[in-house]
């Protein structure tokens, strides 16, 4: 069958059968169908959509373009968490220990930086000498040995979503609820998971700005997952500020070290408390979220999932002082207070300004294979909804040069915003 009759019947909001989506995926990896056609067949479904048949055959196809992690009888039950991206969202890095120091198995396999969100595997990377290249007979048998495994994606896995993703990145087709389902779902069932929990950004700093449109993403991904025989459940949480109070690489370390031994912001400490107990769940630990609520709690308290995040480290090869002493991480060449400009009350934080100054200022990627400063970033201690006096140290920036520092600056002075009267926030979790 010619390839251009595919593209005409998707074109024409027809579905497309498995052998059809078979033929393009094979085509895609072999090479044999040219890059033109296949982007205007993703240009298509970003139009017409798919049929939710056509897009649960489609997530299985690209899961199994690659090889998919399998677990032994001896391995408790697998959980992970996957969130859309937002910036200051650390949450991965406190619950991948904190599941796994309560008995879960946690193989995480998570992205890089994407546009002016942070990237999981990149604030790994600002430990001096952590891995994320591990190859899947590591990840197994690191999880089999102490449970937990933070890893990025490998050529190995999903590799049908690493080439259509790469396309449709640079062709204005990855706002598309089935195409984002199927890219994210293929990789976390290659995971061989018995239970996944959703974090599915909204707001102003998330790529769903609008709630209803998370909602169908997050629902599109939770059939997805049921109809591959993984629990899925999914939250829809709120990406209109920063997560926490850190904004950078190893300024969000730092953050979640401080939430594993119990000192971390409330807005992470709620986030990692639910998604955690969530995960217990799934996992068959607990009964219900109120007692797995307290497990979770055993866990940080005692400090346990913090004794697990000192264990990754070393396990992959990061330096594990780091836990006793966050000094150890890369630091700023240059630190400036910010200060608030009036009396009022902080109507907003706004976080996409604040991503894509970390960006601007060294800390993210503006093309694939550029080197990041892990170093720089921001603190910002104001919350919405905190009165501040005119003059007050409200956010720090951490850069490298004088030139980091101004950007910096000119970023919260843009991004942080002081009104007369308190305003309503959007839910953290709704
Ligand atoms: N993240 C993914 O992995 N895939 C998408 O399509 C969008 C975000």
């Amino acid at each position: 069958m010619l390839f251009q009759s595919l593209i005409e019947r998707k074109r024409d909001g027809q579905a497309l059968s498995e052998a059809d989506w078979r033929m393009v995926l094979e085509g895609c990896l072999s090479g044999v169908v040219p890059d033109y056609q296949l982007t205007a067949l993703l240009m298509a479904v970003v139009w017409r959509g798919l049929e939710p048949a056509e897009l649960t055959t489609l997530t299985r196809l690209m899961r199994d373009s690659g090889a998919s992690l399998t677990w032994g009888p001896g391995v408790p039950p697998r959980v992970d968490k996957h969130s859309t991206g937002g910036v200051g969202d650390k949450v991965s890095l406190v619950l991948a220990p904190l599941v796994a120091s309560c008995g879960i198995a946690v193989p995480m396999m998570s992205g890089r930086g994407l546009g002016h969100t942070g990237g999981t595997t990149d604030k790994l990377e600002s430990i001096p000498g952590f891995r994320t290249d591990l190859s899947l007979t590591e990840v197994q048998a690191q999880v089999q040995r102490i449970g937990v495994a933070m890893f990025g994606q490998s050529e190995a896995m999903a590799p049908a979503d690493r080439k259509l993703y790469s396309l449709r990145d640079v062709t204005g087709s990855v706002a598309s609820i089935p195409l984002i389902a199927a890219s994210i779902m293929s990789k976390k069932l290659a995971e061989g998971l018995s239970g996944l929990v959703l974090d599915v950004k909204t707001g102003s700093g998330a790529f769903m700005r609008e709630p209803a449109s998370a909602q169908a993403l997050a629902q599109a991904m939770v059939e997805l997952g049921s109809a591959s025989g993984c629990p899925t459940i999914a939250f829809v949480t709120a990406m209109d500020r920063p997560l926490g109070r850190a904004i950078g690489n190893a300024l969000e370390v730092e953050e979640a070290l401080l939430t594993l031994a119990g000192e971390g912001p409330q807005d992470l400490v709620s986030l990692s408390r639910t998604l955690g107990a969530e995960m217990l769940v799934l996992a068959q630990r607990a009964p219900d979220h109120a007692a797995a609520l307290i497990e979770v709690d055993r866990a940080l308290t005692s400090g346990r999932a913090l004794e697990k995040f000192r264990e990754l480290v070393a396990a992959q090869g990061g330096n594990p002082a780091i836990v006793a002493d966050p000094g150890a991480l890369p630091q700023a060449a240059e630190v400036e207070l910010f200060e608030a400009p009036a009396d009022g009350v902080v109507t907003a934080v706004e976080p996409r300004v604040l991503g894509e100054a970390v960006v601007a200022m060294g800390g993210g990627r503006r093309q694939l294979g550029d080197q990041i400063d892990p170093s720089v970033g921001f603190v910002v201690s104001a919350r919405p909804g905190a009165r501040v006096a005119r003059g007050e140290p409200i956010a720090s920036v951490f850069a490298r040069d004088a030139a980091g520092i101004a950007l910096g600056l000119s970023a919260l002075g843009q991004a942080v915003r002081l009104g007369p009267a308190e305003t309503t926030l959007p839910l953290l979790i709704s």
